[in-house]
Protein backbone atom coordinates (compact mmCIF):
# COMPACT_ATOMS: atom_id res chain seq x y z
CA UNK A 1 0.00 0.00 0.00
CA UNK A 2 1.87 3.29 -1.01
CA UNK A 3 1.04 6.33 1.49
CA UNK A 4 -0.65 9.22 0.91
CA UNK A 5 2.10 12.44 1.44
CA UNK A 6 0.81 14.79 4.35
CA UNK A 7 -0.51 17.60 3.62
CA UNK A 8 0.64 21.58 5.62
CA UNK A 9 -1.94 23.78 5.24
CA UNK A 10 -1.43 27.70 6.33
CA UNK A 11 -4.18 29.45 7.59
CA UNK A 12 -5.97 26.36 8.19
CA UNK A 13 -8.23 27.43 11.55
CA UNK A 14 -10.56 28.78 9.62
CA UNK A 15 -12.36 29.37 5.74
CA UNK A 16 -10.64 28.44 2.46
CA UNK A 17 -8.05 26.19 4.92
CA UNK A 18 -10.69 24.57 6.85
CA UNK A 19 -11.87 23.52 4.07
CA UNK A 20 -9.17 22.14 2.39
CA UNK A 21 -8.14 20.45 5.53
CA UNK A 22 -11.57 18.68 6.04
CA UNK A 23 -11.01 17.19 2.21
CA UNK A 24 -7.36 15.83 2.29
CA UNK A 25 -8.22 14.21 5.69
CA UNK A 26 -12.02 12.50 4.06
CA UNK A 27 -9.15 11.58 1.37
CA UNK A 28 -6.93 9.74 3.92
CA UNK A 29 -4.17 12.23 3.89
CA UNK A 30 -2.45 12.90 7.30
CA UNK A 31 -2.18 16.37 8.17
CA UNK A 32 -0.17 19.41 9.73
CA UNK A 33 -2.45 22.57 10.27
CA UNK A 34 -1.00 25.88 10.61
CA UNK A 35 -2.22 29.08 12.13
CA UNK A 36 -2.55 31.62 14.96
CA UNK A 37 -5.22 30.52 16.78
CA UNK A 38 -4.57 27.27 18.19
CA UNK A 39 -8.03 27.06 20.28
CA UNK A 40 -9.69 26.52 16.97
CA UNK A 41 -6.93 24.33 15.34
CA UNK A 42 -7.18 22.26 18.15
CA UNK A 43 -11.01 21.73 17.61
CA UNK A 44 -10.60 20.71 13.82
CA UNK A 45 -7.53 18.61 14.05
CA UNK A 46 -9.51 16.23 16.79
CA UNK A 47 -12.72 16.46 14.82
CA UNK A 48 -10.69 15.41 11.73
CA UNK A 49 -8.83 12.83 13.27
CA UNK A 50 -12.00 10.96 14.48
CA UNK A 51 -13.86 11.51 11.83
CA UNK A 52 -11.26 10.39 9.66
CA UNK A 53 -8.42 8.19 11.68
CA UNK A 54 -5.59 10.57 10.36
CA UNK A 55 -2.95 12.04 11.79
CA UNK A 56 -3.66 15.30 12.41
CA UNK A 57 -0.73 17.84 14.22
CA UNK A 58 -1.17 21.78 15.02
CA UNK A 59 1.93 23.96 14.45
CA UNK A 60 0.72 27.80 16.56
CA UNK A 61 2.63 30.06 14.61
CA UNK A 62 2.33 33.95 13.22
CA UNK A 63 3.62 34.36 9.87
CA UNK A 64 4.25 37.45 9.76
CA UNK A 65 7.24 36.58 12.40
CA UNK A 66 10.29 35.93 10.72
CA UNK A 67 11.37 33.39 13.99
CA UNK A 68 8.35 31.61 13.44
CA UNK A 69 8.67 31.27 9.40
CA UNK A 70 12.17 29.49 9.91
CA UNK A 71 10.38 26.89 12.67
CA UNK A 72 8.38 25.94 9.58
CA UNK A 73 10.86 26.47 7.15
CA UNK A 74 13.37 23.58 9.36
CA UNK A 75 9.68 21.14 9.27
CA UNK A 76 9.10 21.65 5.40
CA UNK A 77 12.77 20.98 4.35
CA UNK A 78 13.30 18.03 7.13
CA UNK A 79 9.85 16.34 7.25
CA UNK A 80 9.84 13.82 3.98
CA UNK A 81 5.83 13.09 4.83
CA UNK A 82 5.03 16.38 3.60
CA UNK A 83 4.34 16.00 0.33
CA UNK A 84 1.69 18.60 -0.56
CA UNK A 85 2.14 22.56 0.23
CA UNK A 86 -1.60 24.63 0.80
CA UNK A 87 0.15 28.07 0.66
CA UNK A 88 -3.44 29.63 1.71
CA UNK A 89 -3.24 32.54 4.76
CA UNK A 90 -4.00 35.89 3.71
CA UNK A 91 -5.34 38.79 4.65
CA UNK A 92 -7.42 41.28 3.14
CA UNK A 93 -7.17 45.08 3.02
CA UNK A 94 -9.74 47.18 4.46
CA UNK A 95 -9.72 50.46 2.53
CA UNK A 96 -8.29 52.15 -0.09
CA UNK A 97 -4.44 52.60 -0.51
CA UNK A 98 -4.55 56.54 1.11
CA UNK A 99 -6.09 54.51 4.46
CA UNK A 100 -3.45 52.51 4.74
CA UNK A 101 -0.68 52.72 7.82
CA UNK A 102 2.71 51.52 7.33
CA UNK A 103 2.36 48.53 9.72
CA UNK A 104 -0.86 47.17 7.97
CA UNK A 105 0.99 47.47 4.74
CA UNK A 106 3.84 45.28 6.34
CA UNK A 107 1.36 42.95 7.45
CA UNK A 108 0.02 42.40 4.48
CA UNK A 109 2.53 42.06 2.39
CA UNK A 110 4.38 39.86 4.60
CA UNK A 111 1.85 37.57 4.91
CA UNK A 112 0.15 37.33 1.94
CA UNK A 113 3.57 37.24 -0.43
CA UNK A 114 7.15 36.52 1.47
CA UNK A 115 5.51 34.11 3.97
CA UNK A 116 3.84 32.15 1.28
CA UNK A 117 7.24 32.73 -1.09
CA UNK A 118 10.14 31.52 2.37
CA UNK A 119 7.58 28.23 2.67
CA UNK A 120 7.48 27.64 -1.28
CA UNK A 121 11.52 27.73 -1.00
CA UNK A 122 11.59 25.87 1.54
CA UNK A 123 10.17 22.98 0.51
CA UNK A 124 11.32 23.24 -3.38
CA UNK A 125 14.60 22.01 -3.12
CA UNK A 126 13.28 18.41 -1.26
CA UNK A 127 10.44 18.24 -3.96
CA UNK A 128 12.70 18.99 -6.76
CA UNK A 129 15.71 16.58 -5.75
CA UNK A 130 12.80 13.67 -5.07
CA UNK A 131 10.74 14.51 -8.17
CA UNK A 132 7.32 14.75 -6.48
CA UNK A 133 5.51 17.18 -4.92
CA UNK A 134 2.64 19.59 -5.00
CA UNK A 135 2.78 23.19 -3.85
CA UNK A 136 -0.64 25.30 -4.16
CA UNK A 137 -0.77 28.91 -3.93
CA UNK A 138 -3.86 30.73 -3.04
CA UNK A 139 -3.95 33.74 -5.08
CA UNK A 140 -7.00 36.01 -6.44
CA UNK A 141 -9.03 37.45 -8.88
CA UNK A 142 -8.40 40.59 -7.59
CA UNK A 143 -4.75 40.24 -8.45
CA UNK A 144 -5.88 41.19 -12.46
CA UNK A 145 -8.35 43.97 -11.33
CA UNK A 146 -6.56 47.15 -10.33
CA UNK A 147 -10.42 48.61 -10.75
CA UNK A 148 -11.48 46.85 -7.70
CA UNK A 149 -9.27 49.36 -5.43
CA UNK A 150 -7.47 47.02 -3.70
CA UNK A 151 -4.58 48.18 -4.67
CA UNK A 152 -2.14 46.41 -2.65
CA UNK A 153 -4.12 43.38 -1.77
CA UNK A 154 -4.21 42.90 -5.65
CA UNK A 155 -0.93 43.50 -5.97
CA UNK A 156 -0.15 40.47 -3.47
CA UNK A 157 -2.14 38.60 -5.55
CA UNK A 158 -0.94 39.50 -8.70
CA UNK A 159 2.28 38.35 -7.42
CA UNK A 160 1.24 34.85 -6.45
CA UNK A 161 0.11 34.33 -9.70
CA UNK A 162 3.22 35.42 -11.13
CA UNK A 163 5.00 32.90 -8.69
CA UNK A 164 3.43 30.35 -9.11
CA UNK A 165 3.41 30.48 -13.17
CA UNK A 166 7.15 31.24 -12.60
CA UNK A 167 7.81 28.15 -10.31
CA UNK A 168 5.76 26.19 -12.72
CA UNK A 169 8.12 26.97 -15.53
CA UNK A 170 11.40 25.96 -13.09
CA UNK A 171 9.96 22.87 -11.25
CA UNK A 172 7.56 21.32 -13.26
CA UNK A 173 10.38 19.80 -15.44
CA UNK A 174 12.12 18.31 -12.13
CA UNK A 175 8.36 16.58 -11.27
CA UNK A 176 6.70 19.42 -8.83
CA UNK A 177 3.34 20.31 -9.36
CA UNK A 178 2.55 23.73 -8.94
CA UNK A 179 -1.03 24.87 -8.45
CA UNK A 180 -2.57 28.97 -8.36
CA UNK A 181 -6.22 28.70 -7.41
CA UNK A 182 -8.06 31.96 -7.53
CA UNK A 183 -10.86 32.72 -6.28
CA UNK A 184 -13.57 35.45 -6.09
CA UNK A 185 -15.60 36.39 -3.50
CA UNK A 186 -15.73 33.43 -1.07
CA UNK A 187 -17.90 33.01 2.15
CA UNK A 188 -15.33 33.06 4.57
CA UNK A 189 -14.02 35.60 7.66
CA UNK A 190 -11.70 37.66 5.61
CA UNK A 191 -14.58 40.02 4.74
CA UNK A 192 -15.33 40.46 8.22
CA UNK A 193 -11.79 40.81 9.09
CA UNK A 194 -11.49 43.54 7.00
CA UNK A 195 -14.77 45.49 8.30
CA UNK A 196 -16.66 44.38 5.33
CA UNK A 197 -20.02 42.88 5.63
CA UNK A 198 -19.99 39.68 2.89
CA UNK A 199 -23.76 40.70 2.94
CA UNK A 200 -23.20 43.35 1.46
CA UNK A 201 -21.62 41.73 -1.26
CA UNK A 202 -23.75 41.14 -4.58
CA UNK A 203 -22.67 37.50 -5.38
CA UNK A 204 -20.31 35.17 -2.94
CA UNK A 205 -19.25 31.27 -3.74
CA UNK A 206 -20.27 29.49 -0.62
CA UNK A 207 -16.35 28.05 0.65
CA UNK A 208 -17.14 24.35 -0.13
CA UNK A 209 -17.97 25.33 -3.50
CA UNK A 210 -14.79 26.76 -4.04
CA UNK A 211 -12.29 24.40 -2.91
CA UNK A 212 -14.06 20.99 -4.20
CA UNK A 213 -13.88 23.30 -7.60
CA UNK A 214 -10.19 23.82 -6.53
CA UNK A 215 -9.70 19.88 -5.95
CA UNK A 216 -10.90 18.62 -9.32
CA UNK A 217 -8.34 21.17 -10.89
CA UNK A 218 -5.62 20.20 -8.84
CA UNK A 219 -6.50 16.44 -9.68
CA UNK A 220 -6.74 17.58 -13.41
CA UNK A 221 -2.79 19.09 -12.51
CA UNK A 222 -4.27 22.36 -13.74
CA UNK A 223 -1.41 25.45 -13.69
CA UNK A 224 -4.50 28.22 -13.07
CA UNK A 225 -7.82 27.44 -11.41
CA UNK A 226 -10.36 29.46 -11.64
CA UNK A 227 -13.22 28.30 -10.10
CA UNK A 228 -15.53 31.50 -10.96
CA UNK A 229 -14.46 32.06 -14.37
CA UNK A 230 -17.09 30.36 -16.75
CA UNK A 231 -15.50 30.88 -19.91
CA UNK A 232 -12.40 29.07 -19.78
CA UNK A 233 -10.99 30.50 -23.17
CA UNK A 234 -10.88 33.39 -21.28
CA UNK A 235 -7.78 32.70 -19.36
CA UNK A 236 -6.31 31.13 -22.33
CA UNK A 237 -6.88 34.38 -24.86
CA UNK A 238 -5.44 36.53 -21.44
CA UNK A 239 -1.98 34.17 -21.94
CA UNK A 240 -2.18 34.31 -25.36
CA UNK A 241 -1.91 37.85 -25.50
CA UNK A 242 1.07 37.59 -22.43
CA UNK A 243 2.99 35.53 -24.81
CA UNK A 244 2.32 37.42 -27.77
CA UNK A 245 3.41 40.76 -26.11
CA UNK A 246 6.73 38.60 -25.17
CA UNK A 247 7.24 37.94 -28.48
CA UNK A 248 7.26 41.94 -29.68
CA UNK A 249 9.73 42.68 -27.14
CA UNK A 250 13.33 43.53 -28.71
CA UNK A 251 15.33 45.49 -26.77
CA UNK A 252 18.35 46.04 -29.46
CA UNK A 253 16.07 49.53 -29.60
CA UNK A 254 13.41 51.90 -28.17
CA UNK A 255 9.83 50.90 -30.59
CA UNK A 256 9.60 53.72 -33.35
CA UNK A 257 7.22 55.96 -31.53
CA UNK A 258 9.64 56.68 -29.10
CA UNK A 259 12.61 57.51 -31.38
CA UNK A 260 13.48 61.35 -31.48
CA UNK A 261 11.55 62.75 -34.78
CA UNK A 262 14.10 64.24 -37.44
N1 LIG B 1 -12.72 34.66 0.91
C1 LIG B 1 -12.53 35.27 -0.24
O1 LIG B 1 -13.41 35.96 -0.77
C2 LIG B 1 -11.22 35.13 -0.96
C3 LIG B 1 -11.13 35.48 -2.30
C4 LIG B 1 -9.93 35.37 -2.97
C5 LIG B 1 -8.82 34.88 -2.30
N2 LIG B 1 -8.91 34.54 -0.98
C6 LIG B 1 -7.69 34.06 -0.31
O2 LIG B 1 -7.94 32.85 0.36
C7 LIG B 1 -7.02 32.69 1.42
C8 LIG B 1 -7.75 32.20 2.66
O3 LIG B 1 -8.63 33.19 3.10
P1 LIG B 1 -10.09 32.90 3.65
O4 LIG B 1 -11.03 33.55 2.74
O5 LIG B 1 -10.24 31.48 3.97
O6 LIG B 1 -10.06 33.81 4.97
P2 LIG B 1 -10.12 33.48 6.53
O7 LIG B 1 -11.29 32.62 6.85
O8 LIG B 1 -9.98 34.79 7.21
O9 LIG B 1 -8.81 32.60 6.76
C9 LIG B 1 -7.54 33.16 6.81
C10 LIG B 1 -6.61 32.19 7.52
O10 LIG B 1 -5.31 32.76 7.59
C11 LIG B 1 -4.85 32.71 8.94
N3 LIG B 1 -3.99 33.84 9.23
C12 LIG B 1 -4.28 35.17 9.19
N4 LIG B 1 -3.23 35.90 9.59
C13 LIG B 1 -2.24 35.00 9.91
C14 LIG B 1 -0.93 35.13 10.40
N5 LIG B 1 -0.39 36.33 10.67
N6 LIG B 1 -0.21 34.00 10.62
C15 LIG B 1 -0.74 32.78 10.38
N7 LIG B 1 -1.98 32.60 9.91
C16 LIG B 1 -2.72 33.70 9.69
C17 LIG B 1 -6.11 32.74 9.79
O11 LIG B 1 -5.92 32.10 11.03
P3 LIG B 1 -5.55 32.78 12.46
O12 LIG B 1 -6.35 34.03 12.57
O13 LIG B 1 -5.89 31.69 13.42
O14 LIG B 1 -4.06 33.02 12.39
C18 LIG B 1 -7.06 31.90 8.95
O15 LIG B 1 -6.86 30.54 9.22
C19 LIG B 1 -6.31 34.03 1.57
O16 LIG B 1 -5.03 33.96 0.97
C20 LIG B 1 -7.19 34.97 0.78
O17 LIG B 1 -6.49 36.09 0.29
C21 LIG B 1 -10.08 34.63 -0.30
Amino acid sequence: MTTLPTVFITGASSGIGATYAERFARRGHDLVLVARDKLRLDKLAERLRVENNVAVEVVQADLTQSTDLSVLETRLRDDARIGILINNAGIAQAGGFLDQSPEAIERLITLNTTALTRLAAAIAPRFAQSGTGSIVNIGSVVGFAPEFGMSIYGATKAFVLFLSQGLNFELSPKGVYVQAVLPAATRTEIWERAGIDVNTLPEVMEVAELVDAALLGFDRRELVTIPPLHVAERWDALDGARQGLLSDIRQTHAAERYRPQA
